[in-house]
């Protein structure tokens, strides 16, 4: 059991900042002391294993990135991060815990996927894990797997509006899922995108001739988000059930998401990175084939449209109260590259898993948000939304040594060939600048990152049952 003290930083909570030292006893933090505390006169620093400098800097519970896609079959291929280099690069980028999604296909028993999941992950992660269930076949098997699932911590059901035939749920599936949730406390998350306008507006694309990536954002246009936002919340309202809207892009979604705060319902959305910095006008639109690389869904929406600023403001004003990565990378060789001609095929996602502290933090440089609310946003909020709260998400006494050192003086370049350590021949990031670095990362106790690069194991990270949602009103 080594024992350490992180002294001389600032260590930022969700609620507030303060200078102090962190001791760490094994794989939980044993005390949060005033700076160069003593123990019966002696330096604690001469008491411990190893004394980690933190002055300058600040001292953050670990990341929380709690929608990842790793090894996921979709699209006619699998994300190219296993559990092994996706967990390793969200150790890099100061992510201590990530919560990934089981998949169950339509014909594919819910339980038998769950182990599925287990067996990719066991024994592989540099980190702690966490799994979501996908549902895309609701009917009395998936429903009854549900209460199972609950009880061997998977609390959260994520059903689909679009994709049919692979995923999508009618809504007829949708409110049974949902009654489900309100009856056992899951956190019901929805794909809310109207796959059925989709559909007709990427065949019409196609017959026309506009094949380019660019069209794959304007045949899932704001509207198809923000109708089927504003119908889960309906369906969420009508069962009881706690609604998390995942990757919400446009503005006009959000909108839907606070009316139905202001009324007091259990209506939740996580914004990703990608929706924050990146357009439709420059990167799915970029020349030829190139806008392949940040094909994903929901699409990056306009930028004359204001949809960025406005995903800054809700993060501000708490309509939007986290960010995730959906981190779902795939190589632009043999992947992206199916959709050469059609960019119906291009699979969907991109990979952000390794920069997404990173990225909120250099919106805390940018004056969008405090540095308080950026480990709010990226750590104790997912924490608390997804039952990991106490020993996730925060630095306190008893919660797990889930520590990252952050240099506000330092600087991180992204993409492909400087911090990315991804399975992706490509960075989605490339060339962004970030006035900051994260120097330790502490997972459980054990240094996994330091100024020499990564040092954890893998296998050290181990499955966390999660509890249900500390977030609900
Ligand atoms: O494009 C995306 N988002 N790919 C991952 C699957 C999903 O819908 O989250
Ligand atoms: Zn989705
Ligand atoms: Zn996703």
């Amino acid at each position: 059991m080594t024992t350490t003290l992180i002294r001389g930083g600032t260590v930022v909570s969700a609620t507030g900042s303060a200078p102090a030292d962190v001791l760490v006893d094994g794989e939980t933090i044993a005390a949060v002391l005033q700076p160069g505390s003593t123990l019966l006169g002696t330096d604690i620093a001469a008491l411990v294993d190893q004394v980690i400098d933190a002055t300058g800097k600040y001292v953050i519970p670990g990341g929380v990135d709690a929608h990842t896609h790793m090894e996921m079959p979709f699209g006619g291929t699998f994300a190219s991060d296993t559990f092994e280099t996706g967990t390793r690069a969200a150790a890099w980028g100061g992510t201590t815990t990530i919560v990934d999604f089981v998949v169950q296909y339509p014909e594919q028993r819910v339980l038998d996927q769950y182990q599925a999941w287990h067996a990719k992950a066991a024994g592989n992660c540099a980190i702690d894990y966490g799994f979501h269930q996908i549902l895309s076949d609701v009917q009395d098997e998936s429903l009854k797997a549900m209460d199972e699932l609950i009880a061997e911590g998977v609390t959260s059901f994520k059903l689909f509006m679009a994709y049919k035939g692979v995923f999508l749920s009618d809504d007829g599936q949708i409110l049974r899922a949902f009654q489900k949730g309100a009856d056992n406390g899951a956190m019901m998350m929805m794909h809310a995108e109207n796959g059925a306008m989709i559909d007709v507006l990427v065949q019409q694309a196609l017959q026309a001739g506009n094949t380019s990536p660019y069209y794959h954002g304007l045949t899932r246009p704001w509207q198809a988000e923000a109708e089927a936002t504003h119908r889960a919340i309906m369906i969420a309202d009508l069962t009881g059930a706690p609604l998390y809207v995942v990757h919400v892009s446009a503005k006009q979604a959000v909108e839907h998401i606070a009316t139905a705060r202001d009324r007091g319902l259990n209506v939740f959305g996580e914004t990703c990175p990608q929706y924050l910095y990146l357009s439709l006008e420059e990167q799915l639109g970029a020349p030829g084939f190139e806008g392949a690389k940040w094909v994903c869904s929901t699409p990056l929406r306009s930028r004359a449209e204001g949809h960025q600023a406005h995903m800054w403001q809700s993060l501000r004003t708490n309509d939007i109260q986290m960010v995730s990565t959906d981190h779902c990378p795939f190589c632009m060789k043999d992947q992206k590259e199916m959709g050469v001609g059609d960019f119906s095929k291009i699979p969907n996602g991109i990979g952000s898993v390794e920069h997404r502290m990173d990225l909120m933090y250099q919106g805390v440089v940018s004056g969008q948000i405090t540095k308080e609310r950026w480990v709010e946003i990226t750590s104790t909020t997912p924490a608390r939304m997804f039952g990991l709260y106490g020993r996730k998400g925060v630095i306190q006494p008893g919660a797990d040594a889930d520590i990252v050192v952050y240099d506000p003086q330092g600087h991180t370049s992204l993409g492909l060939h400087k911090t990315h350590h991804m399975n992706m021949d490509y960075s989605a990031w490339e060339g962004f600048e970030i006035d900051g670095h994260v120097d330790v990362v502490m997972s459980r106790g054990s240094v996994i990152v330091d100024s020499s690069g990564y040092i954890g194991q893998k296998g050290h990270g181990r499955y966390v049952p999660r509890g249900l949602s500390q977030y609900l009103v």
